[in-house]
Parts: structure tokens; C-alpha cells; sequence
């Protein structure tokens, strides 16, 4: 398996990451098998969130590991967000995060997570806070990494002006119809739609930064929408899709996959399929790298613009 390095992190940090959104309605079993078979892999690298499945998606793992001696805690990365309460708001209170966290341990029966991410901003967060609840964490032991989800560049700068732990992930929605990140440099002064700056540069932010980038719902549509491959709406892009699969013998899905990973910020693909045969075949993707040309036909397929 291709490793990401990222900085701070002293485990293996795979190209492609397990997602756990999606393991609620699985049974513990299913959740054992689905871990030893990513493993197998080369995936050990694991994503969670305490909202995920309301925590039943914590507690599924948590018990699938415990009940399993062959899987050892130590050489696995564990990574967890909190900062969202669902249905509610979002609360990146110092209490929040200390609690959030004692739940998520708890759950996934573990004594540390190995990163944690501050899920979304709060726009009632106050850095102060935020930086004493890391430094407990810290000096606990209970988290040994930090980082941010769908955060901005000054929100990012706003939390390092009090937090001193580095900050060095940045887990953003991206994927060939979600690149608003790319499309907002590219059309840089045009009239069109995706020249609008969504998110301040982000992706150019984490690249100076090195802060590495977690693409989430690497194969959906906007919005929750469903799955692009396949999908009519998107005729152009699976046609193009179609061709690659054919020229490197791989799926819809690998080549889907390569195209995140052909971009030189060294992305992370945070997969959240739950089939170990998917998986294997998002795995594949790091065999191939895709051409230039193929890179930006694709882009451009998927509706987006170049100057
Ligand atoms: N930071 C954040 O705000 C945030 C937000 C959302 C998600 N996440 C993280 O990102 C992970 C991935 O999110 P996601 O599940 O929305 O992303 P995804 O990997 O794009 O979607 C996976 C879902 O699509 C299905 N699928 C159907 N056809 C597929 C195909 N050809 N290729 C791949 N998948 C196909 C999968 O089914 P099968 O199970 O049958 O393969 C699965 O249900 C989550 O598990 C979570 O860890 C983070």
C-alpha cells in the first residue's frame, strides 16, 4: 500500500484510509471481518467521527477489536472528530471536546486515540478554550495528534494563534464533480460560478502548511446526492471513466481514486464503502498514476471550467 506521510503521525499512513461512517447497521462480525480484510490491504488506518451512527459506529469497532487479540492496537492508526452534535450545533467548547473525547475511548475500548479532528468550526469557538482542552488531551495521553475537518485558512490560523500543538490534517469533501478547491484557483478572475473563492484557498493553505488532506465522500455527488459513477448526470465523466478503466484494467471506482491521488498535494482518500471487494479495488488505484492529460480530461468532463 502507498504511504502519505504526515507529519507528527509515527504509524503508517496509507494512501487510502477505512472510513467507519457506514458500519451502524453492520453486526460486530462484519465489522471483524471488514477489519482484518482492509489490513490485509495495507489499509490500517481507520476514520471515525462520535457522531457516526450516533457512536454505534464506535462501539462496533470498539467490540470488534477487543474480542480479537490478533489485531494489535499499536500498529493501527485510530482517528476520531468531534465537535458536531447532531441535530443540535456545533460545540468546540473546552468541556465538548474533553467529553466527546472519554466517549469516544470508551466506545472504541482504547486507551488513545491517535489523531483526533476538530470535525467542523463552531462559530462560537473561542481558541483559548480549544487550546487548553488539547493540551489536557496531550498531557493525558489521550490524543497523540491534532487536526481539523472543513476548516478555512484563517479559521486554521485564528486556532494556532493559542493552540501550540501542530495542526497537521485537514479533512475536506473532495472528488472529480466536488473540486470547488482546484476550480476556485483555476477560474481565477473569470464571471463563472466555480471562479467564486469557497473556502480561501484551502487546498493551497495545507500544501504551504503541509497540513495533509483527507478527501472525504470520494465518490459522491454534491449534497449527499449519491454515487457519480454510473450515474447519468454525469454521462460525459463516466464515458472518460470508462476509457481509463479499460486502458489499465481497472475499475470505474480505482481510476475515480487515481484522480485524487494524482494531485500533488499528496491527498489522503478517505473511503467510506463498507465491501471489501470496493475496497480492493480503491486499493488499486495506487498502482496507477494517471497522465497529465488524463488528469485534466477528467476534471473537465466532470463540468468543471479552464480558463
Ligand atoms: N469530515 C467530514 O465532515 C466527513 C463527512 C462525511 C464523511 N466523512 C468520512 O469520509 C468517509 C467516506 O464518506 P462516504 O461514505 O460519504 O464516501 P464514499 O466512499 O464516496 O461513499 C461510499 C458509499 O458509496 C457506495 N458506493 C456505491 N457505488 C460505489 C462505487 N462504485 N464506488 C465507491 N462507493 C460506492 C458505497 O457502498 P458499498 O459499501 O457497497 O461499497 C458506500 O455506501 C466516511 O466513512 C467518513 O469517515 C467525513
Amino acid at each position: 500500500m502507498k504511504q502519505i506521510p504526515i507529519r507528527k503521525v509515527e504509524k503508517n499512513t496509507p494512501a487510502i484510509i477505512a472510513g467507519c461512517m457506514r458500519f451502524a447497521d453492520k453486526s460486530v462480525e462484519e465489522v471483524n471481518t471488514f477489519i482484518h480484510g482492509v489490513l490485509e490491504l495495507g489499509i490500517d488506518y481507520f476514520d471515525h467521527a462520535d457522531i457516526y451512527g450516533n457512536g454505534k459506529c464506535e462501539e462496533l469497532f470498539g467490540k470488534a477489536m477487543k474480542n480479537d487479540s490478533s489485531i494489535d492496537r499499536e500498529k493501527i492508526c485510530i482517528q476520531s472528530k468531534c465537535g458536531v452534535r447532531l441535530g443540535i450545533d456545533f460545540d468546540l467548547s473546552k468541556e465538548h471536546i474533553l467529553n466527546s473525547v472519554d466517549g469516544i475511548l470508551d466506545r472504541l475500548q482504547t486507551e488513545y486515540l491517535d489523531v483526533l479532528l476538530l470535525h467542523r468550526p463552531d462559530a462560537l469557538f473561542e481558541p483559548e478554550e480549544i487550546a487548553e482542552a488539547l493540551d489536557k488531551l496531550e498531557s493525558s495521553g489521550k490524543v497523540r495528534t491534532f487536526g481539523v475537518s472543513n476548516f478555512k485558512p484563517m479559521q486554521i490560523e485564528l486556532l494556532k494563534k493559542c493552540v501550540k500543538q501542530e495542526l497537521v490534517i485537514n479533512q475536506l469533501q473532495f472528488s472529480l464533480p466536488v473540486s470547488n478547491m482546484i476550480a476556485g484557483s483555476m477560474e481565477m478572475n473569470m464571471e463563472s460560478p466555480g471562479s467564486i473563492d469557497h473556502d480561501g484557498n484551502v487546498l493551497d493553505y495545507c500544501r504551504l502548511h503541509d497540513m495533509t488532506i483527507q478527501a472525504w465522500s470520494p465518490f459522491q455527488m454534491p449534497a449527499w446526492q449519491g454515487v457519480f459513477l454510473g450515474n447519468d448526470r454525469y454521462a460525459d465523466l463516466n464515458r472518460e471513466i470508462d476509457i481509463l478503466s479499460e486502458k489499465y484494467n481497472v475499475t470505474p471506482t480505482a481510476i475515480a481514486s487515481a484522480w485524487i491521488l494524482r494531485h500533488p498535494a499528496k491527498m489522503q482518500i478517505v473511503s467510506g464503502s463498507t465491501s471489501l471487494a470496493r475496497m480492493k479495488e480503491i486499493a488499486s488505484a495506487c498502482d496507477i498514476e494517471l497522465t497529465r492529460e488524463e488528469w485534466y480530461k477528467l476534471y473537465l468532463s466532470a463540468g468543471h471550467l479552464l480558463p
